[in-house]
């Protein structure tokens, strides 16, 4: 497996995979790399003849009081995962080679990065359709996999890709949960015990939420009065925002059909935001 840091270098190889026929896929990671990234990579995998991963904290999608400076980072455990999936290389830049002295160019999403987290988060997708672009056109890969965990992220990026004519598939790889039902993100590593309980009000509210329009609830009103009186039930949980959305334009919506999804954010104990997200009505897409 090949470590490059060097964007041109990380450019030069690509171009010899695409000289030798060989299809590559991107998975873009921040690191501290869990169940979900891996199967990331794994679906890569079944993808393309090669896997590059990405590993980059990008400083342009965090805000000035965000968790850049502890967002969790351990290269060395990354390698070691990393090395048993099927993965041909890593591309890890600093962020001085990403953006060097003078950079000054953004990409922006205009309509979809305002809604949901780009409420609390207002420079967040700018800085990732940014590095997600700066990524493409890096590696050029001829598919990149993406977590459906990010929603709004996932969407975000099909817009771009579409409206820039970048010619690259985007795949969208289901959510890895843990075993009680939270979904697993690298920012799990700052709950304490007691707000790990606390993160439970996501999975279980979504669940709740299925439960309820299973039985032929199909009024956001109640479904969301329930959820909030549900969340709210745990010791230190906070909504963010708890949307029912349309799964492609991800506008709200009033009455659940068959694309709608419930898409969370968290705050726990004022010191960790985690989101969730799901199809409403089970069977339909999610
Ligand atoms: O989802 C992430 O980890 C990041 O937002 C991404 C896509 C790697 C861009 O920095």
């Amino acid at each position: 497996m090949d470590i490059i840091k060097d964007p041109q270098e990380m450019h030069t190889w690509s171009r010899e995979q695409a000289r030798q026929g060989k299809t590559v896929c991107l998975v873009p990671t921040m690191g501290f790399f869990h169940e979900g990234h891996l199967s990331l990579m794994r679906r890569g995998a079944t993808l393309c003849d090669r896997v590059v991963v990405s590993l980059f904290v990008n400083p342009t999608q965090f805000g000035p009081n965000e968790d850049l400076s502890r967002y969790p980072r351990d290269f060395e455990r990354d390698m070691a995962l990393v090395r048993q999936e099927k993965v041909a290389a890593v591309f890890a830049p600093t962020p001085e080679l990403m953006y060097p002295p003078g950079y000054q160019t953004e990409v922006r999403v205009k309509v979809l990065s305002t809604y949901l987290c780009g409420k609390s988060r207002p420079v967040h997708f700018a800085g990732v359709a940014t590095v997600v672009t700066k990524l493409f056109n890096v590696v050029r890969p001829d598919v990149a996999v993406f977590g459906e965990k990010d929603f709004q992220q996932l969407a975000i990026i099909r817009r771009m890709v579409t409206d820039l004519n970048i010619p690259v598939r985007i795949v969208g790889q289901p959510i890895v949960r843990e075993p009680d039902g939270l979904a697993m993100s690298s920012r799990n590593a700052y709950l304490d015990p007691a707000n790990r309980a606390a993160a439970l009000s996501l999975s279980t509210g979504l669940a709740k939420v299925r439960e309820a329009a299973a039985k032929g609830e199909r009024s956001v009103a109640m479904l969301a009065d329930m959820l909030e009186r549900h969340i709210h039930s745990f010791a230190g949980a906070r909504i963010d925002y708890a949307s029912f959305i349309d799964g492609d334009t991800l506008e709200s919506v009033a009455t659940v059909d068959t694309n709608t999804v419930l898409a969370l954010a968290v705050h726990i104990d004022g010191k960790v935001r985690l989101i969730d997200n799901g199809y409403v009505l089970l069977g339909s897409r999610g």
